[in-house]
């Protein structure tokens, strides 16, 4: 394995951003994992399906190609929606694994951020983080995302989905939303997104110096 540096945290939390700057800096590759999901929720809302159809969602994640993770429509609130109701079925989750275990192998390293990668998909990444920030902090920052993008929405609505996007990603026995024993804790309430990537590279320099020991 590479150097692959695991990105965790709930919606919002600031983890997708810092995983594309810490891609730039060291020139690795970045998988949002997050979209896996939401094309599988996207796909099976435009086959006309139905997202508690646990059969409709596995086929549409054994049938992913990854092209359908560049389409617009997955960055919407309805496929975040859409997301993190077909990540809740474990077939679908073991579905989109192997794929993302290929990243995890790219050489010299990738960059994955998602919700289950320090602990299910790259166990054995030699840097994790698990960044977080407050569920009202987390809305601000999507509301400011979506309107961006055109969506209307208020911020009250945001706000609620993060509440119970956050209650459903970690309401099951094999949550995602676990943070792994040796991940480090990133909470970025009060910070800035340059503090922010600030903190997060000094994180994975420390983790990068541990491994490059390690490895002799
Ligand atoms: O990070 P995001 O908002 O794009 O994620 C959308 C949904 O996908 C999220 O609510 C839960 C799910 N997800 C997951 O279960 N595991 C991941 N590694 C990434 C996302």
């Amino acid at each position: 394995m590479g150097f692959v540096i695991a990105v965790d945290g709930p919606a919002a939390s600031g983890k997708g951003t810092i995983a594309v700057k810490l891609g730039a800096l060291y020139g690795y590759p970045v998988l949002d994992s997050g979209l896996l999901y939401r094309a599988v929720g996207v796909k099976v809302l435009e086959r006309g399906q139905d997202l508690g159809d646990e059969a409709a969602a596995l086929d549409a994640a054994r049938s992913l190609d990854p092209a359908e993770l560049e389409q617009p429509r997955v960055r919407t609130r309805a496929a975040g929606e859409a997301a993190s109701r077909v990540a809740v079925y474990s077939p679908v989750r073991r579905a989109l694994r192997e794929f993302q275990q290929a990243f995890a192998a790219r050489e010299p390293g990738a960059v994955i951020d998602g919700r289950d990668i320090g602990t299910v998909i790259a166990p054995h990444a030699p840097a994790k983080l698990y960044v977080t920030a407050t569920p009202e902090v987390r809305a601000q920052r999507r509301w400011k995302q979506l309107t961006g993008q055109g969506e209307a929405v208020t911020f009250e609505e945001i706000l609620a989905d993060i509440r119970v996007r956050d209650e459903r990603d970690s309401a099951r026995a094999d949550s995602p939303m676990t943070m792994a024993a040796d991940a480090v804790l990133l909470d970025t309430t009060e910070m800035t997104i340059d503090a922010a990537f600030d903190a997060a590279r000094r994180i994975v320099e420390t983790a990068r110096s541990r491994w490059e020991t390690a490895k002799g």
